[in-house]
């Protein structure tokens, strides 16, 4: 039988790309599906942090294994920023068209453009918790390029390739983003029991 998940999400893209990624092997169900409505808080400073907040609400009201993913956009010319920060860069209540226009006008005449997304997994199975991590490397570019994926996707480019994540598309996206390989750490734990 597959195994079922929850995961501590609503977003449409997050939930299509990993079940995308975890293809047959579990039965993912959002938080519409299980009839949770909570408005989780993301107050922790870090990434792992408010994974494990998310993951952690969902198994003390629902007690059912579950993960929660947690995503930063981590630029080295901004000192990390905007990190964990990412979804309300440009202020709560922006979208992140505004997100991106932030990014784009704080690296202006920046030289360095380096910058990595990383994405913490937090699963809590069996009440026991355990963290998977994945990252890409790339660049900010100085403008926006491209129309698939969403969030800072039009604006970063991964290293060894010459277009954006929204001009690469989910396919190859998925392939080598940093959500995919925190998957694949999920997935290779999930194998292994
Ligand atoms: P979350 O923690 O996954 O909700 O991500 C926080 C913010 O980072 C989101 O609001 C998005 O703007 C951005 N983000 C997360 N994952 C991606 C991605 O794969 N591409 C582009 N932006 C992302």
């Amino acid at each position: 039988m597959k195994k079922k998940l929850i995961l501590a999400s609503n977003n449409a893209h997050k939930l299509q790309e990993i079940r995308e990624i975890l293809g047959n092997d579990c039965h993912i169900l959002s938080l519409q599906d299980i009839g949770c409505h909570a408005d989780i808080p993301e107050t922790a400073m870090t990434l792992e942090g408010n994974a494990r907040l998310k993951a952690s609400y969902v198994y003390e009201h629902y007690h059912e294994d579950c993960f929660a993913d947690d995503t930063g956009l981590e630029v080295e010319a901004l000192n990390g920023a905007p990190g964990v920060y990412s979804a309300r860069y440009a202020g709560d209540g922006h979208d992140s068209a505004a997100n991106r226009r932030k990014l784009l006008k704080d690296m202006n005449c920046q030289t360095d453009r380096r910058a990595r997304f990383r994405t913490v997994i937090c699963l809590i199975e069996n009440g026991e918790e355990h963290l998977f991590e994945g990252e890409v490397k790339g660049q900010i570019l100085d403008e926006e390029r491209g129309s698939f994926g969403f969030g800072y996707d039009a604006v970063f480019m991964p290293d060894e390739y010459d277009r954006t994540f929204a001009e690469l598309g989910e396919t190859v996206k998925n392939k080598i983003s940093h959500r995919a390989k925190a998957v694949e750490q999920l997935c290779r734990y999930l194998r292994k029991k």
